[in-house]
């Protein structure tokens, strides 16, 4: 197993101080790093104690400790999982070939854009949320939000260690950037689209951990299967992490609903305007919510046919997620049915290559991931008696990249007319009035365990503190 080193400047297990130039190239990183935290990170609660989690290893046991800790000191450490000197190349054309501990040169500026690309949404989702603290339904919730904040400042450095550490002066400026560009800036805009999206009400960042935090998942677990050993290590101890940004999206959203139908019980009625009276959202609202993150990132995964995802399959830079449940490993000679649209109204098929469309293998998987969700929210509904189904819209509905790119579809994927399209949108997204209630219940609740009218009360607190738990002190 890696050694530990917890005493560095730089929390690690790669034996920074081995590599002193390199330690001297991230330690000068560091104070940026920290400036952009101050200006960009969570507002207002750089003094507070908060009660987090922190990588200190990659023991599968006991990864993480826990404590009180202020943002600014929190230990943000470079940790990859264990290496197997065994590991062999599991797709493409290198398949069964050891892996790679560099990068090979005919490879560096592919494997840059891809670690560049997933380098740039951890903060680009700090920006993106940094208001929602002052808003917070309740200090339980506060404190998720800040342990999602500052795992997604840690997978930075994760991207920014791999970019110092084998792409020399090019990735030290690729660092660099990574702190320039930002969320929602006009002159520079963070990468993709969905991360420049404002955030500024709960009911988005539930959404966003959920649908969003997922597409990363995926993305990760395509990058763990990657040819070049330390990005897999580094992707796969990520994973570890990320799945609590999920679980905060599920049980947040979850809440939210479970909220919804005691008021539906206690007013005895459905009709939104008086669920929004009594101060919590209707499910017709959560379904707009859901249609909108859900259909904004989906096109985080790219087109549907894309040479460039044969090229980074083939080359061995990004494989298929869970890549073993494959039996076939070099995807050569098969293909994929694709649904792609028809004429001036039509839907019909078309057959590509299986390496051309690993985008939407990635998406087909994330999909039915994203629905596991809503079958466990439409269990609740039905047992509270109620015929109303969540449901995730088509993945033709509100793309604007690939095969459906600015097609004009019902949320069943249905082709209309774009008359309709726009007539109809206000039934499918969240509108002003919705933005406008949503906005209206974000008021601040921050005494230990009690929670906002809107949402009902976790299950159960974080490592084996009550619900009640002072989570943040304020
Ligand atoms: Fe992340
Ligand atoms: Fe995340």
């Amino acid at each position: 197993m890696s050694s530990v080193n917890l005493s560095d400047r730089i929390p690690n297990n790669v034996n920074l101080s081995n590599d002193r130039t390199l330690q001297r190239a991230l330690e000068h990183w560091q104070p940026r790093f920290l400036n952009w935290w101050d200006e960009m990170g969570p507002n207002e609660f750089a003094h507070n104690d908060a009660y987090l989690r922190t990588a200190v290893g990659v023991d599968a046991e006991g990864w993480a400790s826990y404590g009180y800790v202020k943002m600014p000191d929190y230990r943000w450490g470079i940790f990859l999982a264990d290496q197997d000197p065994e590991r062999k190349i599991g797709f493409g054309d290198f398949q069964g070939q050891p892996v790679w501990q560099q990068v090979p040169g005919e490879f560096r500026s592919q494997f840059r854009r891809i670690i560049v690309t997933q380098g740039d949404t951890e903060p680009a989702s700090v920006e993106q949320q940094r208001l929602l603290g002052s808003i917070c339904p309740s200090l339980y919730d506060l404190r998720n939000l800040f342990q999602v904040n500052v795992e997604e400042g840690r997978h930075l450095w994760a991207m920014v260690y791999l970019l110092h550490a084998y792409f020399g002066r090019d990735g030290r400026e690729e660092a660099e950037e990574l702190l320039s560009r930002h969320s929602g800036d006009v002159d520079k805009p963070r990468i993709l689209g969905t991360f420049n999206e404002s955030i500024d009400d709960w009911m988005s960042f539930f959404c966003f951990t959920y649908f969003t935090d997922r597409d990363g998942k995926y993305q990760l677990k395509s990058l763990a299967e990657s040819a070049f050993d330390p990005l897999a290590r580094t992707c796969r101890f990520m994973l570890t992490e990320e799945a609590h940004h999920m679980f905060v999206g599920e049980t947040g959203l979850g809440r939210v609903i479970r909220r919804t139908l005691e008021v539906m019980k206690e007013t005895g009625s459905d009709d939104p305007a008086v669920i929004r009276r009594a101060g919590a959202m209707d499910l017709p609202l959560i379904q707009r919510y859901i249609n909108f993150w859900f259909t904004s990132s989906l096109d985080l995964f790219g087109s549907e046919v894309s040479s460039n995802a044969a090229s980074t399959f083939a080359n061995g830079i990004k494989g298929r997620p869970d890549e073993s449940l494959y039996s076939d490993h070099l995807a050569l000679n098969e293909s994929f049915e694709l649904v792609v649209p028809q004429g001036e109204s039509g839907v019909g098929t078309e057959e590509i290559p299986m390496r051309n469309a690993m985008n939407e293998v990635a998406r087909v998987a994330y999909v039915k991931d994203c629905g596991m969700g809503l079958k466990r929210w439409n269990m609740m509904i039905q047992r509270a008696g109620h015929a109303f189904e969540l449901a995730l819209p088509s993945t033709r509905f509100r793309r604007g990249i690939g095969a459906w790119a600015n097609i004009p579809t019902d949320p069943t994927g249905k082709r209309i007319s774009a008359e309709e399209h726009t007539r109809r949108m206000p039934e499918w997204v969240p509108t002003e009035a919705d933005r406008a209630h949503v906005k209206s219940l974000m008021q601040r609740v921050v005494e230990p365990g009690k929670m906002a009218a809107w949402i009902a009360p976790p299950d159960r607190g974080i490592n084996n503190q009550p619900s009640s738990y002072e989570y943040v002190k304020l």
